[in-house]
């Protein structure tokens, strides 16, 4: 248990959220995770001085850990020319001085690393995240073959996948664990196996998505072959003692799809190949492709991430609305998630994490801020009082 001193030397006890916590041999400052963000601005897969500052700026805002946005195992698994790739060694050398802002500014370094599968080669979001269009193609964004598990479409208007043959699906999988062995070279911590939204391996889970009748679809044993393929053989090339987490899509949002209890089954076959800890999304699998149908509200797929870490005995990270220091620390309160993971709240506030400790009444001296800010805010906030003036 972590205490902290207060200014007369008593030593209380500190949120959960700001615990320190160790998973294998990685500790993180405390439970806040800024899950991955996909920024649609690298280069052929390279990240540039964007991703610097991005991931820079949340590491010096406090979190515990960062995971990079979804990065491509091979060229045709980027969901849009602006994504990062990890596909040969080159991209996992451009991703080293990603680490190290990170790990510089205290965070612990993680990578999500991911195939698109039938969502690949789509628009960046600001040019409408549908199907590469002709406007596109004058940007240079030409759109490129799209594969799954069958010749379905991820929504009216997206490119038909080609259905995989068996062969290339054990490629893909090799591919998965070339991108977790660049993932501990470049000097990742933590790494995320992407299963969720749609992208490849969810569209292999999903009834909705995956209509075949071989080895790798059928009933749950066969949909599920796909990620428990990749997850072994990235637990095989990325070190026992690392961090090994995998997303899912809690539920599709349909009756006739992917459900709470597949995720519950999945999570405990992840548990035996081990993986760590399940994060706990939802939805992104079928029309509307890029919305879900799982209602929103505050911290709504916090009972997801309850429900698996309950029934699965695993640990769980909560994602999805959750707004404030407050919000977080009830939910790991109530043992319904290990890590909080918070998302746009921080795209909004890079200095989420500093902000929700003063929230909860451990820095109001502005003592866990950069000393470069908070000796000023310090002051600021004197001054304030002072002034009688409120925040
Ligand atoms: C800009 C943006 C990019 C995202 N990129 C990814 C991604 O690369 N991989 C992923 O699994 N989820 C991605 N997501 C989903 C987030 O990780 C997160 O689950 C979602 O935003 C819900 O959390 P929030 O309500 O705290 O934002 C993205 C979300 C946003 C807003």
């Amino acid at each position: 248990m972590s205490d902290a001193a207060t200014e007369t030397g008593q030593q209380t006890e500190l949120p959960l959220l700001f615990q320190p916590i160790t998973i294998k041999s990685v500790t993180a400052r405390n439970r806040i995770v800024v899950p991955p963000l996909c920024q649609y601005s690298a280069e052929d897969g390279i990240p540039n001085d964007w991703h610097l500052v991005h991931y820079g700026s949340y590491a010096r805002g406090g979190v515990g850990t960062i995971f990079i946005e979804a990065t491509g195992v091979e060229p045709r698994g980027r969901i849009s020319h602006g994504c990062l790739g990890i596909w040969d060694d080159e991209h996992g050398a451009a991703l080293k001085p990603l680490v190290s802002i990170m790990q510089r500014h205290g965070a612990v370094p993680g990578i999500q690393i991911a195939h698109a599968g039938r969502k690949a080669s789509s628009q960046r979001p600001w040019n409408g995240l549908g199907a590469l269009n002709e406007d596109d193609i004058a940007r240079g964004d030409v759109p490129w073959e799209v594969v799954g598990p069958s010749a379905i479409p991820a929504d009216e208007g997206w490119l038909v996948p080609r259905q995989l043959e068996e062969d290339e699906i054990g490629e893909i999988v090799k591919a998965f664990g070339q991108a977790a062995r660049r993932s501990h070279e470049a000097g990742f911590e933590a790494l995320e196996i992407h299963g969720a939204h749609g992208y490849l391996i969810q569209s292999f889970l999903s009834p909705l998505s995956n209509k075949r009748n071989d080895g790798y679809g059928g009933d749950l044993a066969g949909r599920m072959r796909l990620a428990l393929e990749v997850t072994r053989e990235v637990r095989a090339h990325w070190p026992k003692d690392k961090p090994l987490f995998f997303r899912v899509s809690s539920v599709d949002g349909y009756d006739d799809g992917w459900k709470i209890e597949d995720s519950i089954a999945l999570a405990k076959e992840l548990k035996a190949l081990g993986v760590d800890c399940v994060d706990c999304s939802s939805g992104g699998n079928a029309a509307s492709a890029t919305l879900t149908l799982v209602p929103r509200g505050l911290g709504f797929q916090v009972p997801f991430a309850s429900a698996i870490k309950a029934e699965a005995g695993i640990m769980t990270m909560a994602v999805g609305l959750i707004l404030d220091g407050e919000q977080a620390e009830a939910i790991l309160q109530a043992g319904d998630a290990d890590l909080i993971a918070v998302g746009r709240e921080i795209m909004y506030n890079p200095f989420w994490a500093v902000q929700a400790a003063q929230d909860l009444g451990i820095d109001p001296e502005f003592e866990m801020w950069p000393a470069q800010y908070g000796w000023w805010l310090d002051k600021r906030e004197r001054t304030f009082k002072r002034m009688g003036h409120k925040r």
